[in-house]
């Protein structure tokens, strides 16, 4: 079944919050549902990304503050073109694992960049189009680290203050942005957080 206009759901939070599996349960459960639904994620969607997926949580070595949030920002540029927009287009429903708010919890808040102008960045990476809806699944620093585990990426790696700022990041984002930004408490169980997913959902379908 095609949407009426498609739809653009974003999924966001710390690293180890869970939305991966939440994402897939979604998916078959719309699919399920005979919607057209495609999963994609930032970064790393498209070709483009995959190139830059790898530099942003692989490279050795030192990486800048604002070479890593432009590298971010030409991955979403990219991505959004490309595989987004085409696919809401058609009347689809995109499923992007981390879409903007990311910028604005990672670079501006972990990295305590100028929210400000990421603002103004994420609006020129995305041409203007937001999501039409952003759940952030919530959980405890030490919850996420646990499901992290000890294999690590450039960004795993960083502190747990760092990570405590992403994390508060996301919860004043969804503060401002209440309409468009929901919060699931992601400390629950599996079934618990996708029964809390799908009643969100289905209220915009
Ligand atoms: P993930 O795909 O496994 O969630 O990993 C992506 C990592 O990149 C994660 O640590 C969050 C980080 N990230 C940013 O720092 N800024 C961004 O704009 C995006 C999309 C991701």
């Amino acid at each position: 079944m095609e949407c009426k206009k498609g739809l653009f759901i974003s999924f966001e939070g710390i690293d180890g919050c869970g939305k991966t599996t939440q994402i897939e349960l979604l998916n078959n459960y719309l699919k399920e549902k005979n919607y057209e639904t495609i999963v994609t994620l930032e970064p790393g969607g498209c070709e483009i990304g995959k190139n830059l997926r790898q530099i942003l949580l692989f490279h050795k070595g030192f990486v800048s503050d604002v070479a890593e949030m432009f590298l971010y920002l030409a991955d979403r540029a990219q991505h959004i073109e490309e595989i987004v927009l085409k696919n809401v287009n058609e009347g689809k429903i995109v499923l992007c694992d981390r879409c903007i708010d990311s910028t604005v919890a990672y670079q501006g808040y972990g990295r305590k960049g100028n929210i400000e102008q990421i603002d103004l960045l994420n609006n020129i990476a995305t041409k203007g189009r937001k999501p039409d809806l952003t759940i952030v699944f919530d959980v405890d620093i030490e919850t996420a680290q646990k499901r992290v585990g000890s294999t690590k990426d450039r960004m795993e790696k960083e502190s747990l203050e760092f990570h405590k700022r992403v994390r508060q990041g996301y919860l004043e984002l969804s503060e401002k942005y209440p309409e468009r930004i929901k919060v699931i408490d992601a400390t629950q169980t599996i079934d618990k957080v996708f029964s809390d997913l799908k009643e969100i959902i289905e209220k915009i379908l």
